[in-house]
């Protein structure tokens, strides 16, 4: 697998035994048998403006306008900004003006790390479609999920193409929110841990995604979330939420540094600081906008010797940062510490040995970015324990983030 994601392997292997799944190189021979296809490249922010690239989508509906046999569906699974499904069906039509094609937007919904699961058990599925053939069709490629209970939801290709921006872009504001409301209750004396559970009770908002952390990243919410400020320029209605969103979560990537040398004292020159966990979640090996980047970089330039370790992203993340001694486990990067950063919840750092941990630094001080820890086990262990938007901690954390 070029990607790290759990299941995937097996899952291609035992497809690729059975004989329902096979990889071809020749365009031709795959396009003109296919009844159904699915445009899945990329879609990366465009350098500069935030816009989504769409080139990759457009080659595509180039490349396959010509081998087009008999009535097909092809399917736009890439996030695209609204209108893109109308420029792929012109791009085919204008190659190839003979082809019987209807072009359809389905969405993903999937996350890094549970992306099979959340395949199979959907909260939904979106189809936008303008075709009645089209429609046949997708209903009979989703109809084990169907069969599953997953609800089914067809529209306009329009309307489906911005539902997954506004899905996506509303997710990235929740966990702002909760971030944001993390500082206040930091200096306002709360728990921002009871603060999300009291809220999120409530049926009409609900618990999830309300876990406050370094801010969000990935490789989605925060290009779709800029893509959708890109949108809401061009047609001149601002989504001025998602502005502030996509600001404050720049911002608090960048805190995070000040939170850690607060939390060494407000120096960090010359001392080591462990990092565990660098990918942006756990359970993928995804380093894109991971708030691990921003966390090492501001402590370098602040002086700082960085150690890391993480479970899967080491490899991808030697390319992206320099000057890092990566570690082989926790404790290994635990050793001759000045302070411990807890930025990615792996399981394997949800029962840590603290006690041996203590043992091998040089100053006992864990930031835990995550709140996997809770504040009056760690502290009784002898550590100087910092979280996120919990009160119980010291005056020095108090005052980074009032500076944010
Ligand atoms: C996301 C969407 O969830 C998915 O529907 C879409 O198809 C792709 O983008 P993904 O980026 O894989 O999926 O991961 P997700 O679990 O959503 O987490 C995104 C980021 O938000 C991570 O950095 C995560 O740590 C952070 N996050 C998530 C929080 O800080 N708090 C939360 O409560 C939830």
């Amino acid at each position: 697998m070029p990607i790290y994601e759990p299941g995937l392997g097996e899952l291609v292997a035992s497809n690729v035994a059975a004989g329902r799944l096979s990889f071809e190189t020749e365009l031709e021979q795959i396009v003109s048998t296919a009844e159904v296809i699915f445009i899945a490249v990329g879609t990366p922010s465009r350098r500069g403006d935030g816009h989504a690239d769409l080139s990759y989508v457009y080659d595509v509906a180039r490349e396959i306008a010509g081998s087009l046999r008999g009535f097909t569906v092809v399917v736009t699974k890439s996030t695209v900004p609204v209108g893109t499904g109308d420029e792929v069906a012109r791009i085919i039509a204008m190659a190839s003006p003979l082809a019987d094609v209807a072009v359809a937007s389905n969405p993903e919904f999937l996350r890094e790390g549970a992306a099979i699961d959340d395949f199979k058990r959907p909260d939904r599925i979106v189809v936008g479609v303008e075709d009645d053939r089209a429609r046949e069709v997708m209903t009979e490629v989703y109809r084990p999920l169907y069969l599953n209970q997953a609800p089914m939801l067809f529209t306009t290709r329009r309307t489906a193409e911005l539902t997954k921006y506004a899905a996506n872009a509303f997710l990235a504001l929740k966990i702002t929110f909760i971030n944001e409301m993390a500082d206040l209750c930091e200096v306002a004396g709360a728990d921002v841990q009871a603060v999300a559970r009291g809220m999120g009770l409530d049926n009409r908002i609900g618990g999830k995604f309300l876990h406050a952390g370094p801010g969000y990243g990935g490789s989605c919410f925060p290009k779709d979330t800029l893509a959708l400020v890109k949108t809401g320029q061009d047609f001149d209605r601002p989504m001025r939420l998602v502005e502030t969103t996509v600001a404050i979560n720049d911002q608090r990537k960048r805190a995070m540094a000040r939170k850690v040398i607060a939390a060494c004292g407000g120096e960090v020159r010359g001392k080591t600081i462990g990092i565990l966990g660098l990918t942006f979640k756990p359970n993928t090996d995804d380093m894109r906008e991971a708030p691990a980047l921003d966390i090492i970089r501001g402590l370098q330039d602040r002086g700082a010797k960085i150690s890391a370790f993480d479970p899967q992203g080491m490899k991808a993340a030697a390319g992206m940062v320099s000057d890092v001694q990566f570690g082989s486990s926790a404790y290994d990067v635990a050793v001759g510490a000045d302070a411990l950063v807890l930025v990615t919840e792996w399981n394997e750092f949800r029962s840590l040995d603290l006690d041996r941990l203590k043992n091998e630094m040089r100053v006992p001080v864990l930031v835990d970015l995550r709140n996997v820890y809770e504040p009056h086990e760690v502290a009784s262990r002898g550590f100087s324990y910092f979280s996120i938007g919990r009160s119980s901690e010291t005056e020095a954390a108090r005052t980074a983030a009032a500076e944010e």
